[in-house]
């Protein structure tokens, strides 16, 4: 029969017909199976979601084996050429690009969202001189939540998309306090002259000068490095925020949530991750040496695999030609060099080969934002405020899928049977 999946119990000579659509079909479906008189019905197994889809989106389509990345339809590659981040922005969120009306309104709305409330400002000052800036980030925006009520109201249109406004344009504000505070500098308020990156690099690197001019090469480099960061479907901290948002809690919380799963180091930690190994490693002569400790079990080659690319991740390629631009304003990193080699001995070594490793968006951006005078702990802030976008898109189709509920995955339980309590005196 065409479009179903016929299954034989072996067990009891039953068939099922489980209907195929997309190329998937419904774990509920399965239910019908019962494994015995009691059982509530078959369910699958699947740690970490390796097979599952949990959604039905039309935001990020991504091919892994061929390296394909499009965004709403639109290849990563012309968006990083022609596109800005505010207009890629609107393009995840709205499904559409942009008339120039539109993004004028659009790029005005954020523009004028990009203060936040001055006890914010004395919120993050609470902080030590050294905290993690993406602590601090995680921590200041969960404490948006409690600056805008509104927030809650998220089935109504207008407050969502005023909060949306909101974190796209507060983020950065954010993440320069953050990073102001963490090297004992004043804060520095946005200028609504500039660009979404402009203001950004204005908000972290103005001195005394009246008026900030960013470099063009360097607030262009940015704006891609944005754009090829805004959206990734369902990795790890875009299913936190849709997994958070299913309870209907406010998006500043669940945002939070989805930042503090970027923070790890298998996700957007790596490019912190990858810098700080391209600095142990020291030397192109220690690289053998490095790549034979990962492949005996001994750590992992940083910036390297992806669950998703089994070929070269199309923004590497992308972010490589940024750092040539890059570096002819701010000269080479000496890293790069320890990082070309890698790539050179990893791409033809059978370990890495017959795994399908190669070279992810991580490997190459950390050198970039180096090379940019931002410090290795801002790394993944500036991930963060890539993908708020992307967040916040994939929250909103979340809440207005009329398929979704509470998020709430099954367990097989391999615990104890039912016993006692056994009171302290008998204890061992
Ligand atoms: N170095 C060495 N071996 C690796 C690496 C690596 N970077 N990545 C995977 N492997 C090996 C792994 O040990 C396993 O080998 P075996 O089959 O012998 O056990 C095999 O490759 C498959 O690995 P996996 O852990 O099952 O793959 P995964 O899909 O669960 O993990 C990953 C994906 C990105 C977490 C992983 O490749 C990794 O840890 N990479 C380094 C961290 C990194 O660069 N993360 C950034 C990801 S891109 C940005 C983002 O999305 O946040």
């Amino acid at each position: 029969m065409a479009d179903t999946l016929t299954i034989t119990d072996n067990r009891t000579g039953k068939q099922y017909q489980v209907p195929i659509a997309d190329g998937a079909i419904r774990s509920t479906d399965l239910r019908q199976i019962k494994t015995g008189p009691d059982d509530f019905g078959l369910i699958t197994y699947d740690p970490a979601f390796m097979n599952t889809a949990a959604c039905r989106s039309r935001i990020t389509y991504i091919d892994g084996d061929r390296g394909v990345l499009l965004y709403r339809g639109y290849p990563i590659e012309q968006l990083a050429e022609h596109s800005t981040y505010l207009e890629t922005a609107y393009l995840i969120l709205f499904g559409e690009l942009p008339n120039q009306a539109q993004l004028s309104q659009w790029t005005n709305e954020i523009t004028m969202h990009t203060m936040v409330h001055e006890n914010i400002k004395k919120f993050m000052e609470g902080f030590t001189y050294d905290a993690h800036p993406m602590g601090v980030f995680v921590s200041t925006v969960g404490a948006l939540s409690t600056f805008y009520p509104d927030g809650k109201q998220i089935f109504d249109e207008h407050a969502r998309l005023r909060q949306i406004h909101r974190l796209i344009a507060k983020v950065p504000t954010i993440a320069a306090y953050a990073f102001r505070h963490s090297i004992g500098r004043p804060y520095v308020y946005p200028d609504n002259d500039l660009s979404f990156t402009g203001n950004f690099l204005n908000m972290l690197f103005k001195m005394t000068e009246v008026k900030y001019t960013p470099t063009k090469a360097l607030e262009r480099a940015l704006d891609i490095l944005f754009i090829l960061h805004a959206d990734h479907e369902q990795n790890c901290s875009t299913s936190a925020m849709r997994s958070i948002g299913s309870s209907h809690v406010d998006p500043y919380s669940a945002l939070a949530g989805a930042a503090a799963a970027l923070y790890g180091p298998l996700h957007g930690g790596a490019n912190e991750a990858v810098l700080r190994m391209l600095k142990e490693i020291g030397s192109i002569d220690h690289v053998p040496g490095f790549i034979k400790r990962v492949k005996a079990g001994d750590g992992r080659l940083m910036g390297f695999g992806h669950r998703v690319y089994k070929s070269y991740d199309p923004r590497a390629k992308i972010i490589k030609r940024t750092a040539d631009e890059v570096f002819e304003v701010t000269g080479r990193n000496p890293l790069l060099d320890i990082a070309l080699e890698l790539e050179r001995i990893a791409l033809e070594d059978e370990y890495f080969v017959t795994r399908k490793l190669y070279p992810n968006v991580d490997f190459y951006s950390g050198l970039i934002y180096q090379a940019m005078s931002f410090p290795v702990d801002m790394f993944a802030v500036l991930f963060a405020i890539a993908r708020t976008v992307g967040w916040v898109a994939q929250w909103e189709e979340m809440l207005l899928d009329p398929e979704q509920k509470i998020a709430r995955p099954r367990q097989i339980y391999i615990g104890s049977g039912p016993r006692d309590y056994v009171p302290m005196a008998k204890r061992q």
